[in-house]
């Protein structure tokens, strides 16, 4: 039914738009017009002829027009640069075919990469219409973890923090079942996500720290700035935090890295 929907709904739009010329779509006319299969039931879209040889002239340089007004347009998502680069490859293959320079669409074919181009370039909008962003670098990495430092060793060589880590915890909820009118209690298990702050040691040759600006603190600098009782931001992943994420620190705020990050943030 909602398949049946979608597909009016195209067809409707496409029949609007057939007067329009090219210039004038919206980057989603111009892959309706190119790439969704055509009003006629069974017809294949635009682009399938041009790659089986079965185009007219007209359509071949109506594809080349859809192409040229793609390139032009501006995409709502990712950089301009990465879509001119993805549009060019297509008005190349489309022109070679125009200009009867090629035996057959590979070099289209080849162009054409649909879910390259979609990831990089087509928006995923919310079922209330608004844009959804990308997770970007925030989806690349953990983001760091709010810890309270308990200790530092005598020797220093490693030091014990407070962190919150997440449990399943397993608990059995009575419930009274009535089977033959006769009543019974039965139990059901129930599965719950606690956090439970545990303590916990860290070997100061696996780490590093570094301010909120992403400089590393190094030294005897390192010492003048851990206290015990302080709060800090420990990081579990080898990625380097979101630059984003630092933005939000205060300038006191201090990360713990694992030693094992190729460089500090700041100097990516
Ligand atoms: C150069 C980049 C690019 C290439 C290559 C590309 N698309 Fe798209 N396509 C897009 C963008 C961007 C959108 C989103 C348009 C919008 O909603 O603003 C889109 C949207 C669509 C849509 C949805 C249209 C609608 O009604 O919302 C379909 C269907 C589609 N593309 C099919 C294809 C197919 C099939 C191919 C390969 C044969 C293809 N596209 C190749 C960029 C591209």
């Amino acid at each position: 039914m909602i398949r049946t929907l979608f597909l009016l709904s195209v067809t409707l739009f496409t029949s609007i738009t057939a007067s329009l010329a090219a210039d004038e779509l919206t980057i989603q006319q111009i892959e309706q017009r190119a790439h969704l299969p055509g009003r006629a039931a069974g017809k294949k879209p635009l682009y399938k002829e041009v790659l089986a040889g079965t185009a007219t002239k007209e359509q071949k340089q109506e594809l080349l027009d859809l192409y040229l007004a793609l390139a032009k347009a501006k995409p709502a998502k990712g950089s301009q640069e990465a879509w001119q680069k993805a549009t060019a490859t297509l008005v190349t293959a489309a022109q070679e075919i125009v200009r009867g320079e090629v035996k057959d669409g590979s070099n289209l074919q080849a162009a054409l990469n649909c879910k390259g181009c979609h990831a990089a370039h087509r928006p995923v909008y919310a079922i209330d219409g608004t844009l959804v962003e990308d997770a970007g670098d925030f989806g690349t990495a953990a983001p760091p973890q709010f810890v309270k430092l308990a200790n530092i060793s005598k020797d220093k060589l490693s030091i014990s923090v407070y962190a919150f880590e997440p449990h399943v915890e397993t608990s059995f909820r009575e419930e009274e079942v009535e089977a033959d009118g006769v009543k019974s209690v039965r139990k059901v298990p129930v599965m719950e996500t606690v956090q439970l702050l545990r303590q916990s040691q860290i070997s100061l040759a696996y780490v590093r720290l570094f301010d909120s600006t992403g400089k590393e603190v190094k030294g005897d600098e390192v010492w003048n700035r851990l206290k015990p009782g302080m709060t800090l931001l420990r990081q579990t992943g080898s990625k380097q935090v979101d630059p984003v994420l630092l933005k939000l620190l205060s300038p006191e705020a201090l990360i713990l890295a694992p030693s094992i990050l190729p460089s500090s943030p700041a100097e990516k």
